[in-house]
């Protein structure tokens, strides 16, 4: 393992020095853009301005708008996640990172469970964009299980997830994708030295939409996540900038230890009430983001509107 990944800070509150570089709160936050036009994720881009330096590119966005839309961002100084999660034979997933690579995106996604030989090829093909960090995908967050009983994967989802994981970093992958719940046993076993991002994160206050469960953004930095993948709370924000400036606030809480112990109690409420917001968002779910919509283009980032927390 590494000693140092460029531009990877190390975990929250567990990490066991501390970088100044990595002190901007925005090395950590990774906006989801779940559109389905490059129209649509361009205006989130717009209206999120410098509160972001990294959006992630997903299978919805990349199936319907292609690598342009990836070159596009990546020219105008956005770093990129693929998150296309290849999962193939070793030379087939080598090919495509060799390609998303060239398309000049700073990290993405293959899936561990491809085998050793697989994220090797991977690893391999990466090395053309020394700062391209390769991130494996561990068990999916919708798996439970009983799910992994069914496909002969015996024990728990932890011990599944550290288990790929050890196998992830042993062939070279820079870090993984995993919970907030699964980020403190990655670190307490593997240590601070690779990446992990965390998805399902919700700020404090906010509706928690479709998501079973879900933590702050301040909790996945102090259990040990090194970037957070934020979508929805932002994206469809009535001011994403604001909402964003927000997030990066509570990234900086999480990595602090003593504002993130104050912080603790507010977290345990925010869990205990989880199940109760839930219900509640259900009426959330048929929400449509205004980029969504067909009334005509209004390219203007949103007004800002300060949001109180
Ligand atoms: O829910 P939200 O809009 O913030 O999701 C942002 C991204 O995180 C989505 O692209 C989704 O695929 C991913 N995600 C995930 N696992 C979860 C929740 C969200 O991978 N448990």
């Amino acid at each position: 393992m590494p000693a140092t990944l460029p531009g990877v800070p190390n975990g929250g509150v567990s990490q066991r020095g501390h970088d100044h570089r990595h002190d901007d709160p925005r090395q950590r936050l990774i906006v989801a853009l779940d559109v389905s036009t490059a129209a649509a994720a361009q205006k989130i881009v717009a209206a999120v301005g410098d509160s972001a330096l990294t959006y992630k590119v997903g299978m919805q966005l990349y199936t319907a708008e292609g690598p342009q839309l990836v070159r596009d961002l990546v020219v105008s100084g956005r770093r990129v996640f693929l998150d296309l999660k290849y999962h193939d034979i070793p030379n087939t997933v080598g090919a495509a990172v060799a390609e998303a690579a060239k398309l000049g995106v700073s990290m993405l996604t293959i899936h561990s469970s491809g085998s050793g030989k697989m994220m090797r090829a991977a690893v391999a093909a990466a090395k053309a964009r020394p700062e391209l960090i390769v991130l494996a995908v561990t068990v999916l967050t919708s798996l439970d299980e009983s799910d992994l009983e069914k496909i002969g994967i015996r024990g728990t989802v932890q011990d599944t997830v550290v288990r790929l994981a050890t196998i992830a970093l042993a062939n070279g992958c820079q870090g993984v994708v995993a919970s907030a719940h699964e980020a403190s046993s990655l670190r307490a076993e593997l240590g601070d030295a690779f990446a992990i991002v965390t998805p399902g994160i919700r700020p404090a206050g906010g509706s928690v939409g479709d998501q079973v469960r879900v933590v702050t953004p301040a909790e996945a930095i102090a259990a040990g996540a090194s970037h957070i993948v934020v979508g929805r709370p932002i994206t469809e924000a009535t001011d994403p900038a604001g909402e964003a400036r927000a997030i990066l606030g509570q990234i900086s809480r999480g990595a602090d230890p003593v504002r993130a112990e104050r912080d603790a109690r507010d977290i345990e409420i925010i869990n205990r009430n989880a199940d109760q917001l839930n219900a509640e968002a259900e009426d959330t779910l048929e929400y449509q983001a205004p980029w969504d919509t067909d009334e005509k283009e209004d390219h203007r980032p949103a007004k800002k509107k300060s949001r109180k927390r």
